[in-house]
């Protein structure tokens, strides 16, 4: 499988939400190889109406970009796993940018990754390197380096394999890279047998370059 996730961060309107997903809708989706798994995970007030909008094209699914550690009851403003059973099938989890501004320590993020798992939504655990602990039953590891994420930076093939071997991953989980990934670098990503997705924050905020980054690999 080959994954190609959009996580959009703390970005857009209703308006330009509706006008990116009408866009979407209208590529060729039989350009995409069977086995692409494209992820759309914009903030919170859009999922319900993305999860939708997607109903009807192949290959998409809608991810969330957090969850709550609490599980539902008396925690104004938290988004549980419950509310997004149904309507997302992912959670990333563990965003250096929720590491830092939020304060999300390894403990929080495992139970985190456990709620997800048990509202039967799969987490893409982001690590920053070898020293984030990937909690047990996590099927998806995003490697995102700090210093590529938004920079320009993109990481070099070789030490995103160097990297993978360092995290001693089992053969059943995915391997994703995120960091500065773009229409004309992605390739290099996914067409890498030993890399199985690409996890893109601002060039997901374009359609038109979104998809060409799903396609990138056909
Ligand atoms: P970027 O962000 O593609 O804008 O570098 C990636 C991420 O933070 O997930």
């Amino acid at each position: 499988m080959k994954y190609i996730i959009g996580n959009w961060k703390a970005n857009k309107q209703f308006d330009e939400a509706r006008a990116w997903i009408e866009q979407f809708g209208k590529f060729d989706f039989s350009k995409l190889t069977e086995d692409s798994q494209i992820i759309i995970c914009p903030p919170y007030p859009f999922i319900a109406y993305y999860s939708e909008k997607i109903a009807s094209l192949a290959h998409v699914s809608i991810g969330s970009q957090d969850l709550s550690r609490f599980d539902e009851g008396a925690y104004t403003g938290e988004i549980t796993a419950r509310s997004l059973s149904g309507i997302a099938k992912y959670a990333i989890i563990g965003h250096s940018e929720r590491r830092s501004y939020f304060n999300e320590s390894p403990d929080m993020l495992a139970e985190k990754a456990y709620k997800a798992k048990s509202a039967g939504i799969e987490p893409i655990f982001c690590v920053r390197g070898t020293d984030d602990p990937i909690p047990h039953g996590v099927k998806m590891i995003a490697y995102e380096p700090v210093a590529a994420i938004g920079t320009g930076q993109n990481e070099p093939v070789e030490s995103i394999i160097a990297m993978k071997q360092k995290l001693k991953l089992t053969p059943d989980m995915a391997f994703i890279y995120g960091g500065s990934v773009n229409e004309k670098n992605s390739n290099v990503y996914l067409a890498n047998p030993d890399i199985d997705g690409v996890l893109v924050g601002g060039a997901s905020l374009d359609p038109i370059r979104f998809f060409e980054i799903a396609t990138s690999c056909t």
